[in-house]
């Protein structure tokens, strides 16, 4: 029980925010009302929510005051984990983007919208798919720095990545179609195959990317209608397919008339980028990313580019399932990626990733271990003798929360490994939370 006035506010203000009583976003009071609410000096107020935010229970900003912070949002796949996941102090779960000057950026971007020329253009639908001019800024970015030379007609805003392999799936596949899909691989797209009834035929992994031979044979033994391929920036395990896979992937696309669906959420971090399926074969891929991964996961910001043949009846499943993108939405990350932002945040995250790794490759030094060297994740082989429940049980405990094997599985058998996302942590504490990884697992009796 706490006994200090100090860690008696702590311990009320965090059991109010845990209880949803405060809500994200709440203002609470100033240090100095905090203090003479409580009859104690004014530093002592300012620890008391100097503890809170080491807890990432609130954030405060010099000058606009002290708020209830909002959790990050819990991911399908771990919902059997949400009480682990809450109870965690440190999540390596989860993947996404948080930079120091995001919400400068934001409010920045805000006000230019503020005083920009039409603003009531906002507070109106666009066509699906997006406007033309903001369709040709993605258009740009392709060209320069994805390798992909499609018009704007070719390009659809989506809702983020998911959105478009969801509305990929609706437009070019039928229930009970099978979909090749690497034996480990993003359960976002499980979720989906699941969902529009798809049946999933999994192809094991080599060292370096899927077993290209196992997919020949699997097109050859029955008809396989898409295969479903992360071929720069595999999640989960960082490969990064060479020009030569590329080509053989496209031609047993090519030879099977499979639809070739390619997930580039994670590409961005591969420079220089290699060339992507969408441009080997522009007639049968549909290329999906996002600013999820490199901007900020909350935009829901994403583009599919589709065969020119194809683009009329996607663009019909859009308009059916979600008519278009919030105006404000599109005309915020547009914005980003015409001024250069997207570019630069990019290069940032990709430098933040390398070090994150190196750190990694320091700690984990003799374990099995697979990843890009850029990504911001990496995927951990347990020991024979470890099972990954055990494992992530045993991390939970330590207030460590990470993502099991099963949940990438597309097949029965997963593989005893875990997934960590490196990004979350705040840099500086990044390979004391990693060595208290290693030695829970290594203290784990066989
Ligand atoms: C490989 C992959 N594809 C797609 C997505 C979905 O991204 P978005 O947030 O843009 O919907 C994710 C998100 O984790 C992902 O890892």
């Amino acid at each position: 029980m706490a006994t200090s006035p100090v860690a008696v506010i702590v311990e009320r203000l965090a059991a109010q925010i845990h209880s949803g009583r405060l809500a994200p976003g709440t203002a609470l009071p100033t240090h100095r009302e905090l203090a003479a609410r409580h009859g104690i000096a004014v530093a002592s107020a300012s620890k008391a929510y100097a503890q809170l935010r080491s807890m990432g229970l609130v954030v405060g900003e010099t000058g606009r005051g002290t708020f209830v912070r909002d959790r990050p949002p819990q991911r399908e796949w771990d919902s059997g984990d949400e009480a682990r996941r809450s109870a965690s102090a440190v999540d390596l779960s989860f993947n996404h983007p948080t930079w120091p000057g995001q919400a400068a950026l934001l409010r920045g971007m805000l006000r230019e919208l503020a005083t920009s020329g039409d603003l009531a253009a906002l507070m109106h639908q666009q066509p699906p798919g997006g406007r033309r001019h903001e369709r040709r800024i993605v258009a740009d970015l392709l060209t320069t720095s994805r390798g992909i030379d499609a018009d704007a007609e070719r390009i659809l805003l989506v809702n983020g990545a998911q959105h478009g392999l969801d509305v990929v799936v609706r437009a070019m596949l039928r229930p009970h179609d099978a979909v090749a899909v690497d034996a480990l691989s993003y359960p976002g797209f499980r979720m989906l195959a699941e969902l529009q009834s798809l049946d999933l035929a999994p192809v094991p992994a080599c060292a370096d990317g899927p077993d290209l031979d196992a997919l020949e044979r699997l097109c050859r033994s029955r008809p396989i209608r898409a295969i479903y391929a992360m071929p720069t920036l595999h999640n989960p395990l960082g490969w990064v397919l060479d020009a030569q896979q590329r080509q053989r992937l496209v031609a047993i696309a090519r030879r099977h008339d499979c639809v070739l669906i390619e997930d580039a959420a994670y590409a961005w971090l591969a420079d220089p980028a290699p060339v992507a399926l969408a441009k080997l074969a522009p007639e049968r891929t549909f290329h999906i990313a996002s600013l999820s991964k490199s901007l900020a996961s909350g935009l829901r910001f994403g583009y599919v580019v589709v065969p020119a043949s194809c683009a009329v009846r996607v663009k019909a499943v859009i308009r059916a399932s979600h008519w278009s993108l919030p105006s404000l939405v599109t005309a915020m990350a547009t914005r980003w990626i015409a001024e250069g932002t997207v570019a630069q945040q990019e290069i940032a995250l990709r430098e933040d990733a390398r070090r994150r790794q190196a750190i990694a490759a320091d700690v984990f030094a003799g374990l099995d271990v697979r990843a890009h060297p850029a990504s911001p994740f990496l995927w951990l082989r347990l020991p024979e003798d470890l099972r990954m429940d055990r494992a992530a049980e045993a991390l939970a405990a330590r207030g460590i929360a990470v993502s099991k094997a099963e949940a990438y599985a597309t097949g029965r058998q997963a593989p005893h490994a875990l997934r960590l996302g490196l990004g979350s942590v705040p840099i500086d504490g990044l390979a004391d939370v990693l060595r208290q990884l290693r030695d829970t697992l290594e203290r784990l009796p066989v």
